[in-house]
């Protein structure tokens, strides 16, 4: 039995967290639940939108399953996302888009799993304005080459270990020399470490080109942090948009599963929420933690009761509600 934390976040995340643990049940996945609180809940019944109770629960289980939380715009309490993150060091952001039967998309054959690099880059918040009539701005990007070797590395590793062919790593190093240039230049020297695997660059914007029109053609894929949010989302989008993609954060001792969807607030309590992309976040961590089988059979469950539809929450073209779909998907378990 694995503890887990389970923090159902804000909006439509109690009910895709309550979907999920049916689901989970139904496949007698050895998983003992831990409830914490995050996020405005948390905000509005502690006055602390990131309890330290909540920290230390994670701290100590170590493995994590979040649903959304939501973020003040413009005033407010920063990223509980961001401050999770940063806290345990989550550096690798693992994406992965497969395209899926009865979900109408362009594309048929997509089957991608980006790793984005999550702490560093564009995204440390290194922002000033340079002038005192705030005209001019600039902002400040790191790449150091530690991290970019960590990431890197993940990314290898789960292509030997996921009997992955390809990895391609996206950059811009024509351009910037130094910081993409070392994230290059460490992809090359890491790369003959792993010779059964087929290594190559690509700058992104022909990144973004070859998405749309090939995307079959990518594997694994490795970038650093904003070309990463861009392209993973933008892999989302292949195979039927965010409502359908999960998505782990893993650091060398802990791990957070999470849906990258919002938190839905016009749909929130109307049962409408699809759980699909937070089941696919929990796969992940079941695979995560050596479940592979039990992963296995209940995403073949969720194969099947997306061919039919019938079930499924309108978002989807189903007819259903979000738990009309969680008990298909047990039955067809
Ligand atoms: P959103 O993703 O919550 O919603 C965008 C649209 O997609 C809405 O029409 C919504 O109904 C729909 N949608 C989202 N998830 C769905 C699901 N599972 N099933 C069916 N429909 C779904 O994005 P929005 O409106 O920009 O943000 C709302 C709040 O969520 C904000 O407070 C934002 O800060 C927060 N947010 C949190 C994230 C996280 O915790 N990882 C990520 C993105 C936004």
């Amino acid at each position: 039995m694995h503890n887990v934390v389970l923090i159902p976040g804000d909006g439509i995340g109690p009910e895709i967290t309550e979907a999920v643990q049916r689901i989970f049940k139904a496949a007698n996945a050895p998983i003992n639940w831990i409830p914490a609180q995050a996020g405005m809940s948390a905000f509005n019944a502690t006055d602390n939108p990131l309890p330290e109770e909540t920290v230390d629960l994670i701290a100590k289980h170590k493995i994590a399953l979040k649903g959304p939380l939501e973020t003040p715009v413009g005033a407010g309490f920063r990223s509980i996302n961001v401050a999770l993150r940063q806290r345990f060091d989550l550096f690798s952001n693992i994406r992965p888009a497969k395209s899926l039967p009865g979900i109408h998309s362009p594309f048929t054959h997509v089957d991608l799993v980006l790793f984005r690099e999550n702490t560093q880059g564009m995204y440390i918040g290194q922002e000033r304005w340079v002038d005192d009539k705030n005209k001019h701005a600039e902002s400040i990007a790191v790449i150091t080459r530690d991290a970019s070797e960590r990431i890197i590395r993940a990314a290898f590793e789960y292509a030997i270990k996921h009997n992955r062919k390809r990895v391609h790593l996206v950059h811009k190093a024509n351009i910037l020399k130094l910081t993409s240039g070392l994230f290059l230049q460490v992809g090359r020297e890491v790369a003959p470490d792993y010779p059964e695997i087929d290594f190559r660059d690509i700058i992104v914007d022909n990144m973004a080109m070859q998405m749309v029109m090939r995307p079959e053609q990518f594997d694994v894929v490795v970038t650093t942090n904003l070309f990463g949010d861009i392209l993973s989302d933008l892999a989302s989008g292949l195979v039927g948009g965010l409502g359908l993609t999960g998505s782990a954060n893993i650091g060398k001792e802990h791990a957070m599963f999470e849906a990258v969807h919002g938190s839905a607030p016009d749909i929130a309590g109307q049962k409408k929420a699809n759980p699909t992309a937070l089941l696919f976040s929990a796969l992940m961590m079941l695979e995560h933690l050596g479940h592979d089988d039990i992963s296995n059979r209940i995403r073949n469950a969720v194969f099947s009761v997306l061919k039919d539809q019938s079930a499924c929450t309108a978002d989807i073209g189903g007819d259903g509600d979000t738990f009309t779909y969680a008990d298909a998907i047990c039955l067809a378990l």
